[in-house]
């Protein structure tokens, strides 16, 4: 461990970007430590075997970006298709075009309204409560939406994402939901989007390509951190928490289970993404993931789904989305406090979405990776700076 200029822990998006960022800017030899038998994190895909078709294995990843730096960076590494992403959302028997905008409205009920008189009808319907009167998460939905809305398309989903009653829930979970009064429902709104041509782990295979990037897989850094010579400059991508032990309490996050089913069909619901917000559905969602990729010559006598549930972390599960209490705040201040001290006394940089305790997409994680490149890490090597 001693022949490396700089070790990193975690090969998810932010931990490759600043090895590939120090391997070929800098010409410095860096190490990254992965703890499960892959590299490239959550963004992680591969070919289910039986049919060929590409399988997020950590939920479905769409790439989209405003950010014109973050996306020619991540140009070098792939080119990138025409998807655009759009979601459907199945009630009562019916499927919807997501998010609610006016096609929607017009087929919920059961009428065509013009875009001023179906705000009139939602105006109206919201008017129910106040949204500053809110005082649970119910309360603020029916006054951003209204009951019709709210019942239908947001209470039973958001009932399964949290295990709760929404009358349970802080109205603060959310701040908007919004409501588009044209027949667009293109899911993002950013300049940039695609998937990878030739999928995500090909992407993040080129990124570590590099003569002074070394990947070892299933080695856990707790394992082996003593063996790593004190101060080494050192980047932390695993859980903050983590790092310390523990030893403020543990951060709580939102876990998903998938259950990956291969049916005999060529096509089985005739979209990527079909949302199931009716309660009694145990499931939160149906990924189809054939539709990612409508320009590959996929099999047709088969096809991959895969059903998510939505549930609180335990010990030992993938941490998937910070819950973000009240106490999980007050904890994050604690261990922020602490990163700080480690990068002044131990050379070690705190990112990525488990090192800092954030939901990031990928575009984030790699622009957040950039910064720290630009403001820390090339500094530090290049004019001796402290890292801290
Ligand atoms: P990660 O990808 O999580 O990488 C961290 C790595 O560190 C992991 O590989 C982990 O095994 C490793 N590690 C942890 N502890 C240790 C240790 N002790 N020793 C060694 N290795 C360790 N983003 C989008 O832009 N679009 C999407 O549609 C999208 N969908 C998502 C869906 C889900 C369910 C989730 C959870 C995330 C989604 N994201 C999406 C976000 C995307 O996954 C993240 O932006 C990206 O993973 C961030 O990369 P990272 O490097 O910070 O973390
Ligand atoms: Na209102």
């Amino acid at each position: 461990y001693a022949d490396y200029d700089l070790v990193i822990v975690g090969s998810g998006f932010f931990g490759l970007t600043i090895a590939e960022r120090v391997a070929s800017e800098l010409d410095k030899r860096v190490l990254v430590l992965e703890r499960r038998s892959h590299l490239g994190g959550n963004a992680y895909s591969e070919r289910e075997p039986e049919t060929g078709i590409e399988v997020h294995r950590y939920g479905a990843h769409l790439f989209h970006t405003s950010n014109a730096r973050v996306w020619e960076y991540c140009n070098r590494f792939t080119a990138f298709t025409g998807y655009q992403h759009r979601v459907f959302a199945k009630v009562a028997d019916q499927v919807y075009a997501f998010p609610m905008n006016l096609a929607l409205i017009n087929q919920f009920f059961g009428r065509s309204y013009s875009p001023s008189e179906a705000r009139a009808l939602i105006a109206e319907q919201a008017g129910e409560i106040d949204t500053k009167d809110a005082k649970n998460l119910e309360e603020k939905g029916i006054s951003l939406v209204g009951r019709p809305l709210y019942e239908a398309f947001v209470k039973g989903y958001t009932a399964k994402q949290w295990q709760t009653d929404p009358t349970q829930l802080d109205a603060s979970i959310i701040s908007r939901l919004p409501v588009r009064y044209t027949f667009d429902n293109r899911y993002f709104n950013d300049t940039f989007e695609g998937l990878p041509v030739d999928g995500y782990t090909a992407w993040l295979e080129r990124m570590a390509d590099h003569p002074n990037i070394e990947v070892r897989t299933e080695v856990d850094y707790f394992d082996v951190r003593d063996q790593i010579p004190t101060g080494t400059p050192t980047v932390y991508t695993g859980p903050l928490d983590a790092y310390f032990g523990n030893s403020e309490g543990a951060l709580s996050w939102r876990t998903l289970d998938f259950e990956q089913e291969i049916v005999d069909t060529p096509d089985f619901q005739g979209a990527p993404v079909i949302n199931y917000n009716d309660e009694d559905v145990p499931f939160t969602r149906i990924l189809e993931f054939r539709h990612f990729h409508p320009e590959r010559a996929y099999s047709t006598d088969k096809t991959v789904i895969v059903r998510e549930f939505s549930r609180f972390a335990e010990p030992g599960d993938e941490p998937y989305y910070p819950v973000n209490t009240p106490d999980d705040r007050a904890k994050l201040l604690r261990y922020r406090e602490l990163a700080r001290k480690e990068t002044a006394n131990a050379n070690v940089l705190f990112g990525g979405r488990l090192g800092t305790y954030q939901y990031l997409d990928m575009h984030m994680a790699i622009g957040s990776a950039l910064s720290m490149f630009d403001n820390r890490i090339a500094p530090y090597f290049t004019d001796g700076r402290a890292l801290a």
